[in-house]
């Protein structure tokens, strides 16, 4: 297997909890390139059929893993995604679980227009923690860390604490 010189970061969590907010910020400041899976699928069509209850297309997961596992393997890569069960264990170096209270998710999403059965259901995912019980099944529970993401200061506080992560993990691989 290649080495790596940059580390890849999994950041995810419910649906509006600032995980596209805070990965853009993030490869700003450490030069790592931003991927957004929900993206990645729509520009490369990697779907496989349509789920008519959430009105949204469905994942093709084997595609989409495929596409980006040479990346994956030379590093420096930032995945944002809503879900972290379907990636390679291998890929990451380190998982990010943003947490958002109930109150402020319901706000937000409700200001993106989510009413009814899916601002329900993804209030509920965050209430629940599904996320991050599905990061601490998928990858080892070292590397699996929650942040907080409430607030500008959460999310600055956040960028700090990840940008010296990655900084000392450069200089432990280099
Ligand atoms: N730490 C924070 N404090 C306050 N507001 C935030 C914070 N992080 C994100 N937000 C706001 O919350 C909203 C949702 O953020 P964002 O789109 O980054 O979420 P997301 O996790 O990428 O959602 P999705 O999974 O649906 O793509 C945005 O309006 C953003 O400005
Ligand atoms: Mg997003």
């Amino acid at each position: 297997m290649k080495t790596k010189k940059q580390p890849n970061i999994l950041l995810t969590g419910t649906p509006g909890v600032g995980k596209t907010t805070l990965g853009k910020e993030l490869a700003q400041r450490t030069g790592l390139t931003y991927v957004n899976i929900g993206d990645l699928a729509q520009e490369g069509q990697l779907f496989d059929g349509y789920d008519e209850e959430y009105q949204c297309p469905i994942l093709d997961e084997d595609r989409v893993v495929d596409e980006l596992d040479e990346k994956m393997s030379e590093g420096g890569v930032i995945v944002d995604y809503h879900g972290c069960d379907l990636f390679p264990e291998r890929w990451f170096d380190i998982v990010f679980v943003l947490r958002t209270d109930n109150t402020q998710l319901y706000t937000r999403l409700e200001a993106r227009g989510y009413t009814g059965k899916k601002l329900q259901d993804n209030v509920q995912c965050e209430i629940f923690q599904t996320i991050y019980e599905e990061a601490m099944e998928a990858y080892s529970k070292e590397i699996v860390h929650q942040l907080p993401s409430n607030t500008p200061e959460d999310m600055e506080h956040n960028l700090d604490q990840i940008v010296q992560w990655t900084e000392q993990w450069m200089k432990d691989h280099n």
